[in-house]
């Protein structure tokens, strides 16, 4: 067995600690250039980098993909065989979290052929002590584990492994810290026609259900002129699209004192004329109507919206710490629709709630009627370890819970549906993204609403912006025929 060197555990109570404060939030230029150890190590070497949750984690992976790039190693896409295997975890729900637990399972076969195998973990999960505390106990063979706000330390922990065959636990919170110089150019991103830019990390929400505020340590910003530099990079590299990223976008500036920072930030970035910008994810009662006042100014701000609401029933809002009524929520975008009468909505909502009555229930689908969202992501509440709801008592029983699932997807579905049977006949814009997977004679993008739509056509339209008209729609994609230019 390999001897253990634990750094620094993870304590999600510490993680707590410390918001709201007057923040001193630490600015750092980083210098990542790999030793000439890990440079000749990683020569002709593979890896495979496994990605759960949501885009802040696939950017995560996007930044160790260029370090591991960096190193003249090449990447693949299953970890048999693979020299170096990552796992970067997601601990939103427990599915999640049990889905890598199966996953190492597989990668230890790996490493029985192979005990020079690297395995490591990183992301949400890794912020968790019992969760670090299980794989120590139960998964012996992994050689790395560290946390979310420790990317800029991966070279010299890999070193360390490979030079000294131990299990290394690091998960510093340096959760003040605010990173530069990491990797943002083509090498390593997943596309190289849409890109996701950081614009602040972390979250000082501490909604009940959500574990993210303690994975992700405070809510701080980049500061603009670093984000405009990189969204400026990429434009210069081809991109068309910047998607700009953060758990509460519309707070961002708020730890520099400026509330309507977002939305100076967003007319720069619209200035650069990059063809295409989105952001997620906005928290409803951090808007400012001058945010949509800007998307409503520049056209390459696309008119769409993630909202997530959560629930239509103030009780329940409250019971989860949201920080607005359904009153307000509904405020919101109808100031939203004022501006921009042409924008799509969509939402995330949570049923099964501790305790979520019937009545409860039927306020959020009489909100999701109300709103006539266009598409919406539903999940049924899973208590995470450590969070205020994961405490309530709940007599709720999963039957419902699973009844209630079923009728908000019905109706979602039923909304998505009538606004696609909208389409055949119009004519929209699409920035072709892909070849498709089931049929190599169609490709495929995402109209201004996010709409998914695929055409005829070959690898050539990859990253053309171009006119199509609709013929066929289906709840969650449209079919439709270029136009000529
Ligand atoms: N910062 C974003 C996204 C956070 S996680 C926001 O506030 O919207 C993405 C979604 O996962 C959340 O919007 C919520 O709907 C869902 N979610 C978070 N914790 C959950 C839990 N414990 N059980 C079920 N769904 C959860
Ligand atoms: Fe989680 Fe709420 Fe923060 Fe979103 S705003 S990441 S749901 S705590
Ligand atoms: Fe999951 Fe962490 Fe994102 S918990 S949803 S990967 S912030």
């Amino acid at each position: 067995m390999k001897e253990r060197r634990l750094v620094s555990l993870p304590n999600l109570k510490e993680a707590a600690k410390g918001r709201g404060l007057e923040s001193s939030v630490r600015y750092e230029k980083v210098n990542l250039k790999p030793t000439s150890f890990l440079a000749s190590w990683g020569q002709g070497k593979t890896f495979c980098i496994k990605t759960y949750g949501c885009q802040a984690n696939v950017r995560d992976s996007e930044i160790i993909r260029s370090m591991l790039l960096a190193l003249g190693m090449k990447e693949q896409d299953d970890f048999l065989g693979a020299n170096f295997i990552l796992f970067n975890t997601c601990a939103v729900r427990e599915n999640a979290e049990n889905h890598l637990y199966g996953e190492l399972g597989r990668a230890k076969k790996q490493f029985d052929k192979d005990n020079e195998t690297i395995i490591a973990i990183c992301g949400c999960v890794m912020q968790e002590e019992f969760a670090v505390k299980h794989i120590l106990k139960h998964f012996p063979f992994v050689s790395l584990i560290f946390g979310t706000n420790n990317l800029v330390e991966f070279y010299p922990l890999l070193q360390d492994c490979i030079q000294n065959d131990q299990f290394i636990v690091d998960v510093r919170s340096n959760s003040d810290l605010v990173p530069e110089g990491l990797p943002e150019d083509k090498t390593g991103r997943a596309s190289s026609i849409t890109a996701f830019v950081n614009i602040m990390y972390g979250c000082d929400k501490f909604c009940t259900y959500c574990i993210v505020p303690y994975t992700r340590g405070k809510e701080r910003s980049r500061k603009m002129e670093d984000i405009i530099a990189e969204v400026k990079c990429l434009k210069e590299q081809g991109y068309k699209q910047v998607t700009l990223l953060g758990q509460n976008v519309d707070a961002y500036g708020k730890d520099f004192g400026d509330e309507y920072a977002f939305a100076t930030l967003l007319e720069e970035v619209a200035k650069t004329g990059i063809p295409r910008v989105r952001f997620v994810t906005p928290y409803p009662s951090d808007f400012r109507t001058q945010v949509f006042d800007v998307m409503a100014k520049y056209d390459n701000i696309m008119p769409y919206m993630h909202l997530p609401v959560q629930s239509g029933s103030n009780s329940v809002l409250k019971r989860m710490n949201r920080r607005y009524t359904r009153e307000q929520y509904l405020e919101i975008v109808h100031e939203l629709k004022k501006r921009l009468p042409d924008v799509f909505l969509s939402t995330d909502i949570i049923v099964g709630f501790p305790n979520e009555t019937e009545e409860e229930f039927q306020d959020t689908l009489s909100l999701v009627k109300e709103v006539g969202y266009d598409s919406a992501f539903t999940f049924i509440f899973s208590p995470r370890p450590g969070t205020p709801a994961a405490r309530m008592k709940d007599e709720m029983s999963d039957e419902i819970k699973h009844k209630h699932f079923d009728q908000l997807k019905a109706l979602i579905d039923e909304l998505s549906t009538k606004r696609a049977e909208t389409y055949p006949g119009k004519v929209v814009e699409v920035l072709f993204e892909k070849v498709s997977d089931k049929d190599s004679t169609r490709v495929s993008g995402y109209d201004r609403h996010n709409k998914l739509v695929h055409v005829k056509g070959d690898a050539s339209l990859i990253g053309q912006i171009r006119k199509v008209r609709i013929t066929e729609s289906h709840t969650y994609s449209l079919i439709g025929e270029l136009l000529d230019e």
